[in-house]
């Protein structure tokens, strides 16, 4: 965990975050010990030494293993109510929170238990940190898109407290427009729409994800600079991109975090902000984010408050919060 004084870092939205990848090794091996489940590792410095990555299929494998340990509802409120004491000392002031439902149910964990045991620690977020949050199931890619339907059918029906859905898991060969009933069911639900695009898969995904899936959000979208025309239709159109550098680098999609496009994006004109992904995998949390690209790009403390506004602003808070937050920025800059 950083030692850094908060007050480096902006104060700002976390809009790309999934709960599951907060599980830090301790909480797995803590998780683990309490249920008796026998983990494939000799010892949590064995578990550390997991954590490289040659691609994104080589992390969900990890990932995916390590959520063996959520079982009961309690097990999701403790790694949510870890997650938000983090997040409060990186500065975030309000969460849209991604977690992964099919992950959960494939394991035989019922989808209540999930939902119930994550909200359940969310809703305490304003009153003991003053954050304010909401909750994002993803579905995954690399399942059946009828899967997800009977899983949105599910999070409908039982009138879950979800804001919206995403997209996410394995990306290449698997085009955003698999899922386009199930995207059109939540939109006419009133549900906000959100994928992850564009992070190894090429920029046609992310054209498709805005084109056939409609979202308001586009989670990473880098790969979209091959693309000249697809820059101009963001930048024109202002769609926001969730960016993720340490994640990006961490994959690699970026051989360093110096070769990182952020500043390229900035230029541009694009509105991207920056985010976490899997913080307990990627080397840290937003703050730890937001140094690092400080460090390796020298961005000012002026730039650092635009990408805070930028996620503010492409959050799905109301207008009188999003006045507070800009406010809260604003102070930072003054400091
Ligand atoms: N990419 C795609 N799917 C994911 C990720 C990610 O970085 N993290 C959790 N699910
Ligand atoms: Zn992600």
């Amino acid at each position: 965990m950083s030692e850094r004084p908060a007050n480096l870092t902006p104060p700002t939205a976390e809009l790309h975050v999934h709960i599951e990848g907060t599980l830090e090794p301790e909480t797995i091996w803590e998780l683990a010990t309490r249920s008796s489940i026998e983990l494939p590792y000799e010892d949590i410095d064995d578990l550390r030494s997991r954590y490289r990555f040659e691609d994104l299929q080589s992390f969900l494998d990890l990932y995916y293993q390590n959520m063996q340990v959520l079982v009961t509802a309690q097990d999701f409120a403790d790694m949510t109510s870890a997650y938000l004491q983090r997040a409060a000392v990186a500065g975030v002031k309000h969460v849209e929170l991604f977690f992964d439902p099919q992950a959960h149910m494939a394991r035989g964990v019922e989808l209540t238990t999930v939902v119930d045991g994550i909200f359940s620690a969310l809703a305490e977020s304003t009153e003991r940190y003053g954050m304010s949050s909401s909750l994002i199931a993803c579905f995954m890619r690399d399942r059946d898109p009828a899967e997800a339907m009977h899983v949105l059918q599910q999070l409908l029906e039982m009138e879950a407290p979800v804001i919206g859905i995403g997209l996410d898991s394995a990306e290449r060969d698997y085009p955003p427009r698999l899922f386009e009933e199930i995207f059109a069911l939540a939109r006419s639900n009133g549900l906000r729409l959100v994928a992850h695009a564009g992070e190894e898969g090429p920029a046609d995904y992310v054209r498709q994800a805005l084109d056939v899936l409609r979202v308001e959000r586009v989670d990473h979208g880098v790969q979209s600079l091959a693309d000249p025309e697809l820059v101009a239709r963001l930048v024109r159109e202002q769609i926001p991109l969730t960016v993720c550098p340490l994640s990006n680098v961490a994959l690699r999609g970026v051989p360093t975090l110096a070769e990182h496009p952020l500043p390229a994006m900035l230029e541009a004109g694009l509105k991207i902000s920056v985010h976490s992904d899997d913080p307990a995998y990627f080397g840290g949390y937003v703050d730890t984010n937001y140094t690092a690209i400080q460090g390796v790009f020298g961005l000012s403390r002026e730039q650092l408050a635009q990408l805070a506004r930028n996620a503010v602003d492409s959050s799905f808070i109301s207008p009188s919060r999003t006045r507070e937050l800009h406010g809260e920025i604003d102070r930072w800059l003054a400091e």
